[in-house]
């Protein structure tokens, strides 16, 4: 392996350990033993996209109530809605409030590592980004809440990624949008050139270079788990180079395993999620942009040499927006992008903790007065306008 290459996979790593902001610590444990344990009701459903994923989706099922449907976060899945418990998660929150609840997870996540003519050990089950969460699982998942639930439409809610994702769906389906009565995200990373994340700012000059490696090794999925196999291997080389290299990186020789991202595994993620937010944070560009494969496949794809943005004037779905004050990933100068971008954002929300940081809508014990109390209260008064 060249110096280079040896150099971007510990930059990944260093962008992967601090991406806790993005990702969330799962848990061993699926949704519906979550809540079992709490005393809540649970039904497990399972709904196929139109290119053959076969998705999981978890209810807290209210039957006739109004539908939330929960999109997940990166390198997480429907668990991280739950984690908390009772009193403290939004899935609790929600159900506990009056609503059917209907916790998605996306293809790739833990719980939908099936396809209709492909395992999930076939690294074509891999190529996928957030753009395919958008395009094609949203979609599928929406149409199928709501057939069975007899409803007409639901309300989309979402943290990061899964919030990222309703743009997506709103740019790229319409036909689906028309089926969302409103959005209610949170920390939606979208606009990122202003990110403050110091691990993000690392790992761009090197994404492309980490995706040449994963085209050239067929490698696309859960890019930290290879990447740490990488380490692994390289620190416990001989090599001076190495060596000191692992040190640069915080890591000592015979630090074989890294207790902060193992708890990713095997949580599921590939390699064109995590290059797709590394290209939104390039500082030169401010823009909600699709992928950007390089000039000529891009031509291919989009008849010109730059990825478009994502549309957005368009939507006239109710728009609620909520963030943090510290969130070195979803800026105030980004959001403010964002908001300016849409016509009908209903409410824009800092939290008054000034620390409140990316991941604590999922991770903070006092998310519920930092936050969730406040998007109850507008939920149910959006619902009995
Ligand atoms: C994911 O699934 C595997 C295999 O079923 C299991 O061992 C692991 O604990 C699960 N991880 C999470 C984060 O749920
Ligand atoms: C899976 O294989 C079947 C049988 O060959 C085919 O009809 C179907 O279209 C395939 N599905 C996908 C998503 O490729
Ligand atoms: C990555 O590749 C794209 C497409 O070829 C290019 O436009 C972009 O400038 C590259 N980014 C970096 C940081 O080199």
């Amino acid at each position: 392996m060249s110096r280079e290459n040896v150099f971007a996979c510990f930059i990944l790593v260093y962008f992967v350990k601090c991406a806790v902001g993005l990702a969330l610590e799962p848990i061993p444990r699926t949704p519906a033993e979550i809540l079992k344990s709490d005393g809540y009701p649970s039904e497990v459903h399972h709904v196929t996209t139109e290119d053959g994923y076969i998705l999981q989706i978890d209810r807290i099922p209210r039957p006739g109530q109004p539908v939330v449907y929960l999109a997940n976060q990166l390198f997480s899945s429907a668990a991280a809605y739950l984690i908390l418990g009772k009193g403290k998660s939004i899935g609790f929150l929600l159900y506990d409030t009056g609503f059917d609840v209907w916790l998605g997870n996306f293809r790739g996540t833990n719980f939908s590592l099936t396809h209709q003519n492909m395992t999930s050990s076939d690294d074509n089950f891999w190529k996928f980004g957030w753009h395919e969460h958008g395009t094609l699982d949203n979609p599928a998942i929406i149409d199928y809440i709501l057939s069975t639930s007899k409803q007409s439409s639901l309300v989309f809610m979402g943290h990061s990624m899964g919030a990222t994702t309703f743009f997506v769906t709103a740019s790229e389906r319409p036909d689906t949008l028309s089926k969302i009565r409103a959005a209610f995200l949170m920390g939606p990373a979208t606009f990122l050139a202003h990110h403050r994340n110091a691990a993000l700012s690392l790992y761009h000059p090197f994404a492309n270079l980490t995706r040449t490696v994963a085209d050239l090794s067929n490698h696309h999925r859960q890019p930290v788990e290879f990447i740490r196999s990488v380490i692994d291997k390289i620190c416990n080389s001989a090599r001076k180079f190495s060596q000191s290299l692992c040190r640069l990186a915080g890591l000592s020789p015979d630090d074989r395993i890294l207790p902060d991202i193992a708890i990713f595994f095997p949580a599921g993620g590939s390699f064109d999620q995590i290059i797709h937010f590394a290209q939104l944070g390039d500082r030169k560009w401010s823009g909600f942009r699709k992928y950007n494969y390089g000039a000529t496949k891009n031509r291919l794809r989009y008849g010109q040499d730059t990825p478009p943005n994502y549309q957005l004037s368009h939507i006239g779905t109710p728009i609620y927006m909520y963030n943090g004050d510290d969130d070195s990933w979803c800026t105030s100068e980004d959001m403010m992008l964002l908001k300016n971008s849409l016509r009908n954002v209903e409410k824009f929300y800092f939290s008054p903790r000034k620390d409140f940081k990316h991941r604590d809508f999922v991770l903070s014990d006092t998310a519920y007065e930092d936050v969730w109390k406040e998007v109850l209260t507008d939920l149910q008064l959006f619902l009995n306008k």
